[in-house]
C-alpha cells in the first residue's frame, strides 16, 4: 500500500505525519526509516495488529510532475515544477511523454524562487507561505521602480542559457526553516520593512510589482532550458506551490513557444498524494493516465441527508424545483447568497460546489462581500466563473481554465460589464463552466446572463474570514448564520435570514 494510501488508512494527511515527528533535525524526520516507524506506531494506536502494508517513497518535485502530467490533456508535454522546497529540491523541469516522466533539470536550495517570493512577503508585513497571493494582487498596483528593479537584479540573477540563482544573503532560510524568512541584506537595500498593519504606501506596491516580475521573468527564462534539454513540446504542465501564483501562470500561458498549459486543480502539495499514488499505479502496471476535467472529489450528501439538517437544526427552508433560475433571481436582485450543491471541489478555489456568488455588475458588490462575510483588504480582487460559451466576450485570447489557476487579460466589455470581479489592471483568473462537468452550476450562470445579460458571477470560497471552506451542511449553515449573506442554496432547499 503507498504511502499515500496508508496515511488515508489512517484518515490523516502524510503531511501530518511529518508534522507529528517532531524531530529536531528538520531533515532527518523525512527519512524513510522514521517514516516507517511512525506508520507503524499509527496503525498500532488504531489497533491495526497485522502485518504493515509495503510503503512506497516518491520524490516530492516527481509526485508533483505526476499529477501534473498524469491527469492533464496531453500525450507528451513539458513539466515545470516551481517549489520552495521538496526534499533539497527548489525548481524542477520534467518531460512526460505517455506514462513515463524524465527529469531535465533540477534546481536545489538556497536556488528557490519560493523562498524569494516567501521572504518578500514577509518583508511587505504578510505571513510567509500563506499570504504570498496578497503581494501578487499588490503588484498590479505598483509601478516600475529602476532602483528596486536593480536590487531584484541581485537577489535573483539571470543567466543566459536561462538559468536563475536566487541570493541567500536576502532571505534567511536554512533548510526548511521556519522563523524570519528576510535577511539583513534585504533591509540594507530596501529599507526598513512594512510591520503588519502598516499603511501600505506606493514604495510597497512598487516592491510588489518588482517581486512579481522578477519571479515572472525567472520562470519564463526557464522555458528555453527546455530546449537545451531537449523538451520539444509546446505543451506545458506546470506545478508546485508557486504554481498557485495565477498571474506567473498568465504570464507562461502567453510565451510564445507555450501553445497550451494545464494547471491540475490541486498544484500545491495536497496535489502530491495523488501524484505519488498514481506514480505507484503506473509502477504496479496500471494506466496513472485519466484527464481530470472537474475536481469535485470531496463528500457530498444526498437531498435528504441535507433536509435532515435542515430539520433537525429547525431553519427555515423552502424546496424549489427550479433552483438554478430561483438563484438566479435572487443573485440579478443584489442578494449573496452561499451556494452548496453536489461534491466539495477539491482545491484552493471554490468553483461553484462551495460558493458564495455575487452579482458582479456594480463594482461595490467588492466592498458589500467583504464587509458582509470576507473581511478582506479593499484592494484585493474577486474573480469570477464564466460561462465557457461566452469566455470570448470576456477574455482576450482565452482557453478552457476550469480550476481557476491562470490569470487572464480582459476585454473591456467584461470590465464594464463584470466590475466586482475584474482587478485594477484589467486581469482576472476565471474559472471557466463547461456544462458537461457542473451542469446545476452552468444552468445557474445562463439564467443570470438571460436575465441580466452578463453570463458570469463573482464566485469567492464559502468560508468566513480565514477559516475553512465549508464541507458538510452543519459547515454551511454556520458559515450562513455567522455571516452576512442573504440566502443560503443547498442542494434544492433554500433559507433566508429572519424566515
Ligand atoms: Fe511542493
Amino acid at each position: 500500500m503507498p504511502l499515500f494510501l496508508a496515511a488515508t488508512a489512517l484518515k490523516r494527511s502524510p503531511l501530518s505525519l511529518f508534522r507529528k515527528t517532531g524531530a529536531s533535525g528538520e531533515i532527518s524526520k523525512y527519512q524513510p526509516a522514521n517514516i516507517r516507524q511512525l506508520l507503524t506506531e499509527m496503525f498500532r494506536s488504531e489497533g491495526f495488529t497485522g502485518k504493515l502494508p509495503p510503503v512506497r517513497f516518491i520524490t516530492h518535485h516527481l509526485a508533483h510532475a505526476a499529477i501534473a502530467f498524469y491527469t492533464s490533456p496531453f500525450d507528451k508535454s513539458d513539466i515545470l515544477i516551481i517549489d520552495g522546497s521538496g526534499e533539497n529540491k527548489a525548481t524542477s523541469g520534467y518531460i512526460g511523454e505517455g506514462d513515463k516522466l524524465k527529469k531535465v533539470f533540477t534546481y536545489t536550495i538556497p536556488d528557490s524562487l519560493g523562498w524569494f517570493y516567501k521572504s518578500v512577503t514577509e518583508y511587505l508585513g504578510y505571513l510567509p507561505d500563506r499570504h504570498e497571493g496578497r503581494v501578487m494582487a499588490l503588484a498590479s498596483y505598483g509601478e516600475e521602480d529602476e532602483e528596486i528593479q536593480k536590487i531584484f537584479s541581485r537577489i535573483i540573477s539571470l543567466k543566459k542559457d536561462g538559468s536563475y540563482r536566487h541570493n541567500p544573503a536576502y532571505s534567511f532560510l536554512g533548510a526548511h526553516r521556519n522563523g524570519k524568512v528576510f535577511g539583513k541584506k534585504m533591509e540594507e537595500d530596501l529599507g526598513p520593512p512594512r510591520f503588519k498593519g502598516e499603511e501600505i504606501s506606493q514604495r510597497h506596491k512598487n516592491i510588489a510589482r518588482a517581486a512579481q516580475d522578477t519571479l515572472e521573468e525567472s520562470v519564463v527564462s526557464l522555458l528555453s532550458r527546455f530546449k537545451n534539454g531537449e523538451g520539444v513540446s509546446s505543451n506545458l504542465c506546470v506545478a508546485g506551490g508557486i504554481a498557485l501564483n495565477c498571474r506567473m501562470n498568465g504570464h507562461l500561458s502567453e510565451h510564445p513557444s507555450v501553445e497550451n498549459i494545464y494547471l491540475p486543480p490541486l498544484p500545491g502539495d495536497a496535489g502530491t498524494a495523488l501524484g505519488a499514488a498514481l506514480l505507484v499505479a503506473a509502477n504496479l502496471g496500471f494506466n496513472p493516465r485519466f484527464s481530470l476535467t472537474h475536481s469535485y472529489w470531496g463528500p457530498g450528501y444526498s437531498s435528504e441527508e441535507v433536509e435532515a439538517v435542515l430539520k433537525k437544526t429547525k431553519a427555515d427552508y423552502s424546496k424549489e424545483k427550479d433552483i438554478s433560475g430561483r438563484a438566479a433571481e435572487l443573485l440579478a436582485k443584489g442578494n449573496l447568497l452561499g451556494w452548496f450543491q453536489g461534491r466539495l471541489e477539491a482545491g484552493p478555489r471554490a468553483l461553484g460546489g462551495r460558493s458564495i456568488l455575487a452579482d458582479p455588475r456594480d463594482i461595490k458588490t467588492k466592498d458589500i462581500v467583504n464587509k458582509r462575510v470576507k473581511g478582506r483588504e479593499k484592494w484585493r480582487p474577486f474573480a469570477p466563473s464564466i460561462l465557457k460559451e461566452n469566455m470570448n466576450d470576456y477574455l482576450l485570447n482565452p482557453f478552457d481554465s476550469p480550476f481557476m489557476g491562470i490569470a487572464f487579460k480582459t476585454t473591456p466589455k467584461a470590465d464594464s460589464d463584470m466590475p466586482a470581479a475584474i482587478h485594477v489592471d484589467s486581469t482576472t483568473r476565471p474559472q471557466i463552466v463547461s456544462r458537461d462537468s457542473s451542469k446545476k452550476y452552468w444552468e445557474l450562470i445562463k439564467k443570470f446572463g438571460d436575465l441580466t445579460g452578463v453570463y458570469g458571477l463573482l464566485n469567492t470560497s464559502f468560508n468566513v474570514n480565514e477559516e475553512p471552506i465549508v464541507a458538510s451542511p452543519e459547515d454551511a449553515l454556520r458559515s450562513f448564520y455567522a455571516s452576512g449573506l442573504d440566502y443560503l442554496v443547498i442542494e434544492n432547499f433554500i433559507l433566508r435570514k429572519g424566515g
